[in-house]
């Protein structure tokens, strides 16, 4: 881990600083009922929630997470993992940045879009599960559907969303299906996460029947 420096000392709570030397609920969870990976519009950090759900009841069993952002990032979302852990996901919804920022003794005004990722993060897991579910009804299938969703992936180059950074040339709807054309080529650095996260997105919509990725010749 990281030292902790007088600098984080004057802008952190000690809660927030014992969070992020040790947080809770780190690290992937293979049998996940559901994974999604959210971008933050302010600063281009990333987080990824894994999250279980008991069928039944809508309780999550169990909740983990990988930060790709700030110490104030890890300490949220390690936070907000710990506040959801066993309620229903009708509560979780409920849980906001600022309850997130008060459990932990408060947060610098300039790092409070980090408890808004680890809010928005969970929000979309809920969100990927209820819909994967059938739990919720999926909005209509068309281009704009397609391209709200794919604003929540960031262009790692860049740090803002893939729609916004070009690298989503053309997208066609027809029939269920999905034809997504992208401004990289096969051979692209970061072509298999750009795929992954669309996939990741996209591929388990009950109102999606097939998925097709092109690349740039
Ligand atoms: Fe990006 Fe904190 S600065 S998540």
């Amino acid at each position: 881990m990281r030292n902790t420096s007088s600098i984080y000392k004057r802008m952190y709570s000690p809660k927030l600083i014992e969070l992020f030397k040790n947080p809770k609920n780190v690290g992937e969870m293979p049998d996940a009922d559901v994974k999604v990976t959210e971008g933050s519009l302010a600063c281009g950090d990333m987080i990824t929630i894994f999250m279980k759900v008991d069928e039944k009841t809508k309780r999550i069993k169990d909740i983990k997470f990988l930060s790709y952002g700030c110490a104030a990032n890890i300490a949220t979302t390690s936070m907000m993992t710990e506040m959801v852990k066993g309620l229903t996901l009708e509560e979780a919804k409920k849980i906001t940045f600022k309850q997130i920022a008060d459990a932990l003794g408060g947060l610098p005004p300039v790092k409070m879009h980090c408890a808004v990722l680890s809010v928005d993060g969970l929000r979309s897991a809920i969100r990927k599960y209820e819909e994967e579910h059938g739990l919720v009804e999926v909005p209509e299938l068309d281009e704009s559907f397609v391209r709200s969703r794919l604003r929540h992936i960031i262009n790692p180059k860049i740090g803002r969303d893939i729609i916004s950074t070009g690298i989503v040339d053309e997208i066609k709807v027809y029939d269920g299906n999905v034809e997504i054309d992208l401004n990289i080529s096969e051979d692209d650095e970061f072509k298999n996460y750009i795929v992954g996260e669309i996939r990741e997105r996209l591929e388990n919509l009950p109102n999606i029947k097939e998925l097709k990725i092109n690349f740039k010749e």
